[in-house]
């Protein structure tokens, strides 16, 4: 089965993704909303291609998502792993794909959606935050959860500390989610 990562940022998920050796599907495309992210590069290394395309290049939301929606139906994508995308999903690419689109969060969901929610947790004293993978809704965050891994706040983290633990969580969880989803369906 052929999917897409689509990734906004640094790209430590899609490169946990498409390092994984049996993950049961092909990574075929990146999508990526900002020319110049680092994990374009990473793409560019591995030979996967990239569709780097800026939603202020075009009218609407609509029109940018259309044409994103036919990059992927041009390269067979019948999957999306959301991994730093930093923005809404709309309705003209969710119509689509929706039940074959997930996202990786670093907290244990419903708490600390959206944006710095690595920050929020830390900052609101918790004792325990995680990583939750979950299907993508209309919503921010809100769709269908798959998987949560719990990640302990240690005494004397920063907030620095605590993000390594959740990534390093993140990269191990993902790609397992990811094949275990694709087996099952
Ligand atoms: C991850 O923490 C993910 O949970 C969130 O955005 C971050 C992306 O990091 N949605 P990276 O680009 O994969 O390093």
């Amino acid at each position: 089965k052929k999917a897409a990562v689509f990734a906004s940022g640094t790209g430590s998920n899609f490169e946990a993704i498409i390092n994984k050796a049996d993950l049961a599907c092909d990574i075929v495309l990146l999508v990526c909303d900002k020319p110049g992210a680092v994990v374009v590069d990473k793409a560019n290394l591995r030979g996967i291609s990239t569709f780097v395309c800026q939603p202020k290049e075009f009218h609407s939301k609509e029109a940018y998502e259309k044409q994103i929606v036919e990059k992927l139906q041009e390269a067979k994508v019948e999957w999306i792993f959301l991994a730093g995308y930093m923005r809404i999903v709309g309705p003209t690419l969710l119509n689509v794909f929706e039940g074959r689109m997930i996202n990786i969060h670093p907290s244990l969901l419903p708490k600390f959606p959206g944006k710095d929610a690595i920050e929020r947790a830390y900052q609101a004293g918790v004792d325990k935050t995680g990583v939750t993978v979950h299907f993508v809704d209309k919503g921010v965050d809100t769709g269908p959860i798959i998987a949560q891994r719990e990640v302990p706040v240690l005494q004397g983290d920063t907030k620095e500390t605590l993000k390594q633990r959740i990534q390093q969580t993140e990269h191990q969880l993902y790609p397992e989610v990811v094949k275990q989803l694709i087996l099952k369906k």
